[in-house]
Protein backbone atom coordinates (compact mmCIF):
# COMPACT_ATOMS: atom_id res chain seq x y z
CA UNK A 1 0.00 0.00 0.00
CA UNK A 2 1.69 3.03 -0.58
CA UNK A 3 2.29 6.09 1.04
CA UNK A 4 -0.38 9.27 0.60
CA UNK A 5 2.13 11.91 -0.77
CA UNK A 6 3.59 14.09 2.25
CA UNK A 7 1.83 11.22 4.78
CA UNK A 8 4.57 10.34 7.09
CA UNK A 9 5.40 6.62 6.55
CA UNK A 10 3.70 3.40 8.25
CA UNK A 11 6.70 1.78 9.24
CA UNK A 12 7.44 -1.57 10.13
CA UNK A 13 10.89 -2.00 12.33
CA UNK A 14 12.38 -5.78 13.09
CA UNK A 15 15.26 -5.64 15.22
CA UNK A 16 17.57 -8.81 15.74
CA UNK A 17 20.83 -9.41 18.17
CA UNK A 18 23.26 -6.93 16.02
CA UNK A 19 20.78 -3.90 17.31
CA UNK A 20 22.50 -5.32 21.19
CA UNK A 21 25.70 -6.29 19.94
CA UNK A 22 27.02 -2.98 21.16
CA UNK A 23 25.34 -3.19 24.45
CA UNK A 24 27.59 -6.31 25.00
CA UNK A 25 25.12 -8.89 24.51
CA UNK A 26 26.56 -11.21 22.16
CA UNK A 27 25.00 -12.40 18.61
CA UNK A 28 23.92 -16.06 17.55
CA UNK A 29 25.76 -16.80 14.44
CA UNK A 30 28.62 -13.84 13.54
CA UNK A 31 32.30 -15.42 14.64
CA UNK A 32 32.01 -15.75 18.58
CA UNK A 33 28.56 -15.90 18.68
CA UNK A 34 26.73 -17.87 20.90
CA UNK A 35 25.63 -20.61 18.53
CA UNK A 36 29.35 -20.99 17.80
CA UNK A 37 30.00 -22.07 21.77
CA UNK A 38 26.43 -23.70 22.66
CA UNK A 39 24.33 -26.40 21.26
CA UNK A 40 21.60 -24.71 20.17
CA UNK A 41 19.34 -28.72 19.99
CA UNK A 42 20.61 -28.50 23.58
CA UNK A 43 19.72 -25.57 25.75
CA UNK A 44 16.85 -23.83 22.97
CA UNK A 45 14.36 -26.61 22.13
CA UNK A 46 12.18 -28.10 23.95
CA UNK A 47 13.88 -31.87 23.98
CA UNK A 48 16.74 -30.09 25.07
CA UNK A 49 14.91 -28.65 28.04
CA UNK A 50 13.24 -32.04 28.81
CA UNK A 51 16.48 -33.69 28.52
CA UNK A 52 18.45 -31.51 30.66
CA UNK A 53 16.39 -28.57 32.38
CA UNK A 54 19.55 -27.57 34.83
CA UNK A 55 21.68 -27.05 31.36
CA UNK A 56 18.95 -24.46 30.00
CA UNK A 57 18.41 -22.77 32.91
CA UNK A 58 22.36 -21.99 33.28
CA UNK A 59 22.05 -20.95 29.95
CA UNK A 60 19.37 -18.05 30.20
CA UNK A 61 21.00 -17.74 33.75
CA UNK A 62 23.86 -16.33 31.96
CA UNK A 63 22.58 -14.87 29.63
CA UNK A 64 20.28 -13.13 32.70
CA UNK A 65 22.82 -11.86 34.07
CA UNK A 66 24.83 -10.20 31.10
CA UNK A 67 21.92 -8.68 30.35
CA UNK A 68 21.36 -7.27 33.77
CA UNK A 69 24.95 -5.44 33.58
CA UNK A 70 24.32 -4.16 30.01
CA UNK A 71 22.71 -0.79 28.84
CA UNK A 72 20.77 0.25 25.43
CA UNK A 73 23.03 1.86 23.18
CA UNK A 74 22.59 4.84 20.32
CA UNK A 75 20.38 2.37 18.12
CA UNK A 76 18.11 1.55 20.54
CA UNK A 77 17.75 5.34 22.00
CA UNK A 78 17.12 6.43 18.08
CA UNK A 79 14.95 3.85 17.60
CA UNK A 80 12.93 4.57 20.84
CA UNK A 81 13.26 8.26 19.72
CA UNK A 82 11.29 7.51 16.17
CA UNK A 83 8.32 5.70 18.12
CA UNK A 84 7.92 8.76 20.70
CA UNK A 85 7.47 10.76 17.99
CA UNK A 86 5.23 8.78 15.36
CA UNK A 87 3.73 6.19 18.06
CA UNK A 88 0.62 5.43 15.30
CA UNK A 89 3.18 4.96 12.44
CA UNK A 90 6.10 3.09 13.98
CA UNK A 91 5.44 -1.05 14.54
CA UNK A 92 8.41 -2.06 17.10
CA UNK A 93 8.91 -5.86 16.13
CA UNK A 94 11.97 -7.58 17.80
CA UNK A 95 13.87 -11.50 17.98
CA UNK A 96 15.70 -10.55 20.83
CA UNK A 97 14.65 -11.58 24.07
CA UNK A 98 16.46 -8.52 25.91
CA UNK A 99 14.59 -5.75 27.32
CA UNK A 100 17.00 -3.01 25.67
CA UNK A 101 14.36 -1.33 23.65
CA UNK A 102 12.18 -0.65 26.59
CA UNK A 103 14.81 0.23 28.80
CA UNK A 104 15.45 2.79 26.14
CA UNK A 105 12.05 4.12 26.12
CA UNK A 106 10.41 2.46 23.67
CA UNK A 107 6.71 0.94 24.16
CA UNK A 108 4.64 -2.06 23.14
CA UNK A 109 7.73 -3.97 21.92
CA UNK A 110 6.56 -6.89 19.69
CA UNK A 111 8.67 -9.98 21.57
CA UNK A 112 8.48 -12.86 18.79
CA UNK A 113 10.86 -15.03 20.26
CA UNK A 114 9.33 -14.10 24.10
CA UNK A 115 11.51 -11.93 27.02
CA UNK A 116 14.29 -13.26 29.10
CA UNK A 117 13.09 -11.91 31.67
CA UNK A 118 9.74 -12.73 32.21
CA UNK A 119 9.21 -16.59 33.42
CA UNK A 120 6.12 -19.22 32.17
CA UNK A 121 4.81 -22.06 33.46
CA UNK A 122 5.24 -25.26 31.18
CA UNK A 123 2.16 -26.83 32.81
CA UNK A 124 -0.39 -24.24 33.14
CA UNK A 125 0.98 -20.97 31.12
CA UNK A 126 1.33 -18.41 33.87
CA UNK A 127 3.72 -15.61 33.10
CA UNK A 128 5.65 -13.81 35.80
CA UNK A 129 8.46 -11.26 35.99
CA UNK A 130 11.76 -14.07 36.32
CA UNK A 131 13.74 -14.09 39.02
CA UNK A 132 17.24 -13.76 38.23
CA UNK A 133 18.23 -17.30 38.51
CA UNK A 134 15.86 -20.09 37.59
CA UNK A 135 16.23 -23.63 38.66
CA UNK A 136 14.17 -26.74 36.80
CA UNK A 137 11.73 -27.47 40.04
CA UNK A 138 10.99 -23.90 40.68
CA UNK A 139 6.99 -23.65 41.58
CA UNK A 140 4.82 -21.97 39.41
CA UNK A 141 3.15 -18.77 41.50
CA UNK A 142 -0.14 -19.76 40.03
CA UNK A 143 -0.99 -23.13 40.54
CA UNK A 144 2.36 -24.14 42.25
CA UNK A 145 3.58 -27.24 39.28
CA UNK A 146 7.17 -27.41 39.51
CA UNK A 147 7.19 -26.67 35.57
CA UNK A 148 9.35 -22.91 35.50
CA UNK A 149 10.78 -22.07 31.64
CA UNK A 150 11.74 -18.93 30.73
CA UNK A 151 9.31 -17.31 28.57
CA UNK A 152 11.18 -17.74 25.09
CA UNK A 153 10.79 -19.15 22.01
CA UNK A 154 11.98 -22.63 21.51
CA UNK A 155 13.06 -23.46 18.08
CA UNK A 156 10.19 -25.97 16.69
CA UNK A 157 8.02 -23.94 18.83
CA UNK A 158 5.45 -21.17 17.32
CA UNK A 159 6.51 -16.93 17.61
CA UNK A 160 4.35 -14.68 19.50
CA UNK A 161 2.43 -12.24 18.08
CA UNK A 162 2.43 -13.60 14.39
CA UNK A 163 -1.52 -12.32 13.89
CA UNK A 164 -0.56 -8.42 15.08
CA UNK A 165 2.89 -8.76 12.70
CA UNK A 166 1.18 -9.88 10.08
CA UNK A 167 -1.28 -7.22 10.28
CA UNK A 168 1.18 -4.28 10.44
CA UNK A 169 3.22 -5.64 7.28
CA UNK A 170 0.42 -5.92 5.25
CA UNK A 171 -0.35 -2.25 5.87
CA UNK A 172 3.49 -0.82 6.48
CA UNK A 173 4.75 1.49 3.49
CA UNK A 174 8.45 1.20 4.53
CA UNK A 175 9.69 -2.54 6.40
CA UNK A 176 13.30 -2.11 8.20
CA UNK A 177 15.50 -5.26 9.36
CA UNK A 178 18.27 -4.29 11.97
CA UNK A 179 20.61 -6.39 12.59
CA UNK A 180 19.55 -9.34 11.84
CA UNK A 181 21.16 -12.13 9.61
CA UNK A 182 17.63 -13.21 8.12
CA UNK A 183 18.28 -17.04 9.35
CA UNK A 184 15.48 -17.76 11.05
CA UNK A 185 11.90 -17.99 10.30
CA UNK A 186 9.15 -16.62 10.16
CA UNK A 187 11.44 -13.05 10.48
CA UNK A 188 13.61 -13.68 7.36
CA UNK A 189 10.24 -13.74 5.49
CA UNK A 190 8.73 -10.07 6.88
CA UNK A 191 10.82 -8.53 3.91
CA UNK A 192 8.91 -10.27 1.30
CA UNK A 193 5.49 -10.18 3.02
CA UNK A 194 6.20 -6.58 3.42
CA UNK A 195 6.88 -6.33 -0.20
CA UNK A 196 4.51 -8.23 -1.88
CA UNK A 197 1.85 -5.62 0.37
CA UNK A 198 4.15 -2.47 -1.37
CA UNK A 199 6.22 -1.46 1.28
CA UNK A 200 9.61 -0.24 0.50
CA UNK A 201 12.15 -2.84 2.19
CA UNK A 202 15.53 -1.35 3.82
CA UNK A 203 18.40 -3.43 5.27
CA UNK A 204 20.50 -1.71 8.37
CA UNK A 205 23.20 -3.94 9.08
CA UNK A 206 26.92 -4.60 8.85
CA UNK A 207 26.90 -5.90 6.02
CA UNK A 208 24.14 -6.76 3.65
CA UNK A 209 22.75 -10.39 4.26
CA UNK A 210 20.13 -10.42 0.56
CA UNK A 211 19.80 -8.89 -2.42
CA UNK A 212 15.98 -9.26 -1.34
CA UNK A 213 15.89 -5.70 0.27
CA UNK A 214 15.59 -2.53 -2.01
CA UNK A 215 18.02 -0.24 -0.16
CA UNK A 216 20.63 -1.71 2.33
CA UNK A 217 23.16 0.48 4.67
CA UNK A 218 25.85 -0.67 6.18
CA UNK A 219 27.51 0.36 9.42
CA UNK A 220 27.50 -0.81 13.22
CA UNK A 221 24.06 0.26 14.59
CA UNK A 222 25.11 2.40 16.75
CA UNK A 223 25.70 4.73 14.08
CA UNK A 224 23.37 4.06 11.38
CA UNK A 225 20.16 3.90 12.73
CA UNK A 226 20.54 7.39 15.02
CA UNK A 227 21.34 8.89 10.93
CA UNK A 228 18.37 7.20 9.78
CA UNK A 229 15.98 8.11 12.38
CA UNK A 230 17.00 11.68 12.38
CA UNK A 231 16.53 11.56 8.50
CA UNK A 232 13.16 10.66 8.72
CA UNK A 233 12.73 12.99 11.56
CA UNK A 234 14.56 16.14 10.97
P1 LIG B 1 22.30 -13.44 14.18
O1 LIG B 1 23.42 -13.67 15.12
O2 LIG B 1 21.88 -14.56 13.30
O3 LIG B 1 22.65 -12.22 13.24
C1 LIG B 1 23.14 -11.01 13.76
C2 LIG B 1 23.24 -10.00 12.63
O4 LIG B 1 23.61 -8.77 13.21
C3 LIG B 1 24.26 -10.34 11.55
O5 LIG B 1 23.67 -10.17 10.27
C4 LIG B 1 25.38 -9.31 11.79
O6 LIG B 1 25.98 -8.88 10.57
C5 LIG B 1 24.61 -8.17 12.42
N1 LIG B 1 25.40 -7.32 13.32
C6 LIG B 1 26.35 -7.71 14.22
N2 LIG B 1 26.82 -6.65 14.89
C7 LIG B 1 26.17 -5.57 14.40
C8 LIG B 1 26.21 -4.16 14.70
N3 LIG B 1 27.03 -3.66 15.62
N4 LIG B 1 25.39 -3.34 13.99
C9 LIG B 1 24.57 -3.82 13.04
N5 LIG B 1 24.47 -5.13 12.72
C10 LIG B 1 25.26 -6.00 13.40
O7 LIG B 1 21.07 -12.91 15.06
P2 LIG B 1 19.51 -12.81 14.68
O8 LIG B 1 19.32 -12.59 13.24
O9 LIG B 1 18.89 -11.85 15.63
O10 LIG B 1 16.23 -17.15 18.07
O11 LIG B 1 19.04 -14.27 15.04
C11 LIG B 1 17.68 -14.60 14.88
C12 LIG B 1 17.28 -15.65 15.89
O12 LIG B 1 18.20 -16.75 15.86
C13 LIG B 1 17.35 -15.18 17.34
O13 LIG B 1 16.22 -14.46 17.75
C14 LIG B 1 17.50 -16.46 18.10
C15 LIG B 1 18.53 -17.12 17.23
O14 LIG B 1 18.61 -18.48 17.28
C16 LIG B 1 15.93 -18.05 19.01
O15 LIG B 1 16.70 -18.33 19.92
C17 LIG B 1 14.58 -18.67 18.85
Amino acid sequence: MAADKGAFPRIVILTGAGVSAESGLGTFRDKDGLWTKYDLEEVATPQGFARNPALVHDFYNARRANLLGAAPNAAHDALARLQAARPAAVTLVTQNVDDLHERAGAQDVIHMHGELMRARCAACGHVWDAPQVMAPNDPCPACGAPATRPDVVWFGEFPYHMDRIAEALAQADLFVAIGTSGQVYPAAGFVEEAAMSGARTLELNLEPTTARFDEHRSGPASRIVPAWVAELLD
